[in-house]
C-alpha cells in the first residue's frame, strides 16, 4: 500500500511541476472534509472547470443514496500569481480553480457514512464519521511546521548532533520525512487531524499549497488522509507569509492568508469582523474542546506584545486582520467565553495555536531585532497562560520552533464555584511535521521545560546505524477514554517516525513509529469535586533486564491503569518472531519473561531484538536487547 501511495504522489507532484494539475482528472483538489459536527459533515473539492460536481451519501449498510449538488464558487484567492506564472509556468499557469462545497445536514451523531463525489468525467469515494455526541473515546493528532513546497524535495533538513553540535543532514528529504510521518498518522484513524500552523512554506505561493494537498488528498478515497479525517488547523506565521512576492508586507499578507481560508472550513466565531471568520475558533468534540487561536500578530507592533515585527494586524496602521490577543482585544474576550464554557461542558480542554510560548529555540528569545532577540518571538503568547491557568486548559499544543519541547506550568485553576486548586498545563511544541528538526539555541531561557528531545533522548549507534533514539518527524497522538466511574483520562504520546535502516536497500528506506518515554497522562472528570487533575503524569515505561542477556530477559513495565496488555519480540528487520504475552493486567508494576526463544520455541542466534508493549487504548512503548550467545 505504502509503494502505491508513494508512487501516486511523485506522479502527482511531477505533473504538478510540469504545469498540469492531475493529468485526466476533472479535480484540481480531490474531495476531503471539513467541519465535523455530531449532525453534519462539510465535503470540499476544487475543479478546473465552472460545472456543478455531485456528491451522494448514505449510512454504511444502508441503501438509500442521497445525492446533493452545488454551485462552485470561483476560487480567486488560490489562482497563481503573475510572479508564479511568469517563474514556473511560462505564462501558462492553470486557470482559476472553482471550489464546491456541500454541507450534508440530518446525519445521526458518531456514525459512519460513505460518499461519492462526480465531477466531470471523474469519480471520488471515501466514508467519513460523524462527531460523537455526547462522551465517547475521542483520538486526535496534533503536529506543526510540514511547510510543504516542491523545493523540499530532495532537501533534508539540518539534524545539529547533540553530542558534539557538528552539521549533519536528516536521513530523509523533508518531502520524505512528511510523507512517512502521514502514514503513521493514516494508520492510526484518528478522528482529527489538527495541525498548528506553517502547514505550506509560503502560504502565498500556490505552488506550496498544491503541494501540501498532494499529500494530505489522494485519488483514492481508501488512501487519502483528508477525505476520511477532518483537518484542523492554526494559521502559523508562514500562511501569513507571501514569500518571494511580498513577505510580509499587506496586502500580500492577507493575499497569503486568503487561501488558507480558502481551502478550509472551520464552526464560525462571530467576530464583528467578518474578515477573521476562520482564523480562530473552537469545536466541542465529544469529551473534550479543542480552541485554536492566530496569535501570529499582536499590536502594536514591535512592541513586547508583539510576536511577529513584520506583520501588520488588525490596529495598526495600513494593517490586515490579523487579529490581536492580548487583553481587551476581541479575540481574547471570546477565548474567555470559550474557556469557561469548555471548564463547565468538557472534561478536557486543549488549546491550539501556533507560536510556542515556552521554548528553548529562537523564538523563545524575546521579541525585538537584535542579537538573542527574535522578530517572530513566542513569548509575548506568554500574557494568555493567566487565562488558561484559571479555565484549566490541560494542554497547549503548538509549534514554531520545530523541535520536540514539552514544557510544564504549575498554577491555580479557578473553578466555577471559585473553589481554587493547583494545576498543571502541558505546553507542547510539536514542530516535527515536515520540517526543521531544530536544536535548542544558545542563551534561550525556558524554565518550565520538561523533555526536549535533542537533549534528552541520546542517539543509540551500531556499526553505523542508529538503532534508537533521537529527532525525528512525527506529532501527537492524544487518546481521551474512560477510565472508570466518571472518571477519564487523555494519554499524550509523542510519536515520532523512525528510520528503519534496510540492509538490502542500504539506505533509511523502513521506518516504524515509536514512542519517546515522555508519555503524559491527564486524568478528569465532569464533577469539579473530584480533584483528579492536580496529579502529576503518569508515564508507561518499561526496560529490560540483563542487556545484554544469555538465557533470559525481563521485561518490566510499569502500567498506569488496568489494561490490556500485548507484548511482541521482533528481529531487526521488523520480522514479529513471538508473541511473548497477552491478557488484562493490573495497574502497576508488571514483568514477562523471554528465554530468547521463537513462537516454535527455536533458539535464536545471537543479535540485536526489538520488543514492542501495546496496551488496550493503543498505546506503545518499544526497546531494544541484545542476545549475547545460547
Ligand atoms: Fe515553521
Ligand atoms: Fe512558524
Amino acid at each position: 500500500m505504502r509503494g502505491i501511495f508513494g508512487i501516486l504522489s511523485s506522479l502527482v507532484m511531477v505533473v504538478i511541476s510540469a504545469g498540469i494539475l492531475y493529468g485526466q482528472s476533472d479535480f484540481r483538489v480531490f474531495p476531503y472534509i471539513q467541519h465535523p459536527a455530531p449532525d453534519a459533515m462539510t465535503i470540499l473539492w476544487f475543479s478546473g472547470e465552472p460545472s456543478p460536481g455531485s456528491c451522494s451519501y448514505r449510512k454504511e449498510g444502508s441503501h438509500l443514496w442521497i445525492t446533493l449538488s452545488a454551485d462552485p464558487d470561483s476560487a480567486e484567492a488560490i489562482r497563481y500569481s503573475d510572479w508564479e506564472d511568469t517563474t514556473y509556468f511560462e505564462g501558462s499557469a492553470p486557470s482559476i480553480p472553482y471550489r464546491h462545497r456541500i454541507r450534508i445536514e440530518n446525519l445521526e451523531p458518531g456514525t459512519r457514512y460513505e460518499y461519492r463525489v462526480t465531477q466531470g468525467n471523474t469519480g471520488f469515494r471515501s466514508a467519513f464519521r460523524t462527531a460523537p455526541e455526547g462522551d465517547a473515546p475521542v483520538r486526535f493528532i496534533a503536529y506543526a511546521d510540514s511547510e510543504t513546497e516542491p523545493e523540499s524535495t530532495g532537501k533534508a533538513a539540518d539534524w545539529p548532533d547533540p553530542v558534539n553540535d557538528s552539521a549533519r543532514a536528516y536521513f530523509w528529504d523533508q518531502t520524505t520525512g512528511y510523507r512517512n510521518n502521514l502514514e503513521v498518522i493514516r494508520s492510526r484513524e484518528p478522528d482529527l487531524v489538527v495541525i498548528a500552523g506553517d502547514l505550506a512554506e509560503s502560504g502565498g505561493e500556490q505552488r506550496d499549497w498544491d503541494e501540501f494537498w498532494c499529500h494530505n488528498t489522494d485519488p483514492s478515497g481508501a488512501l487519502s488522509l483528508a477525505g476520511r479525517i477532518p483537518l484542523m488547523a492554526a494559521p502559523g506565521n508562514h500562511e501569513y507569509y507571501e514569500g518571494h512576492m511580498d513577505g510580509y508586507a499587506q496586502p500580500g499578507s492577507e493575499r497569503a492568508v486568503g487561501r488558507f481560508l480558502t481551502y478550509f472550513e472551520f464552526p464560525p466565531n462571530k467576530s464583528p469582523n467578518p474578515e477573521q471568520e476562520g482564523r480562530y475558533y473552537s469545536l466541542r468534540y465529544g469529551p473534550l474542546t479543542l480552541i485554536v487561536l492566530d496569535l501570529c500578530n499582536n499590536s502594536p507592533n514591535g512592541s513586547d506584545g508583539d510576536t511577529n515585527f513584520r506583520l501588520l494586524g488588525e490596529n495598526d496602521t495600513l494593517g490586515g486582520n490579523a487579529p490581536d490577543f492580548g487583553p481587551g482585544s476581541v479575540q481574547y474576550r471570546w477565548l474567555e467565553d470559550r474557556l469557561a464554557g469548555a471548564q463547565v461542558n468538557s472534561i478536557f480542554t486543549f488549546v491550539v495555536f501556533h507560536h510556542a510560548p515556552y521554548s528553548s529555540g529562537p523564538h523563545g528569545y524575546p521579541p525585538g531585532e537584535e542579537a538573542f532577540q527574535d522578530y517572530q518571538s513566542g513569548v509575548p503568547v506568554r500574557m494568555l497562560t493567566p487565562l488558561f491557568m484559571k479555565y484549566g486548559v490541560d494542554a497547549v499544543i503548538s509549534g514554531h520552533d520545530e523541535m520536540w519541547e514539552r514544557s510544564a506550568v504549575p498554577g491555580v485553576e479557578v473553578l466555577p464555584d471559585e473553589e481554587e486548586r493547583e494545576h498543571t498545563i502541558h505546553f507542547y511544541d510539536v514542530g516535527v511535521g515536515g520540517d526543521g528538526l531544530r536544536g535548542p539555541y544558545e542563551g534561550t531561557d525556558n524554565p518550565f521545560r520538561q523533555f526536549l528531545v535533542h537533549s534528552d533522548v541520546p542517539e543509540t549507534w551500531e556499526e553505523g546505524i542508529l538503532l534508537d533514539g533521537g529527532k525525528h518527524y512525527g506529532h501527537l497522538e492524544v487518546n481521551v477514554f474512560p477510565e472508570y466511574g466518571d472518571t477519564w483520562q487523555a494519554v499524550l504520546e509523542p510519536v515520532h517516525v523512525f528510520p528503519v535502516y534496510n540492509a538490502q536497500d542500504s539506505a533509511y528506506t523502513a521506518f516504524e513509529r515509536r514512542v519517546y518515554d515522555d508519555v503524559v497522562i491527564l486524568r478528569g472528570s465532569r464533577d469539579a469535586s473530584v480533584a483528579v487533575k492536580d496529579q502529576p503524569a503518569h508515564h508507561l515505561i518499561s526496560s529490560i533486564y540483563p542487556n545484554p542477556f544469555n538465557e533470559h530477559a525481563v521485561i518490566e513495565y510499569h502500567l498506569p491503569w488496568r489494561s490490556g496488555v500485548r507484548i511482541m519480540i521482533y528481529d531487526v528487520q521488523g520480522r514479529l518472531l513471538r508473541q511473548l504475552d497477552e491478557g488484562v493486567r493490573e495497574q502497576g508494576v508488571q514483568r514477562a519473561e523471554w528465554d530468547g526463544r521463537d513462537g516454535a520455541g527455536r533458539p535464536l542466534s545471537p543479535g540485536i531484538y526489538y520488543y514492542r508493549l501495546e496496551t488496550g487504548p493503543g498505546h506503545i512503548v518499544t526497546g531494544r536487547m541484545v542476545q549475547l550467545r545460547k
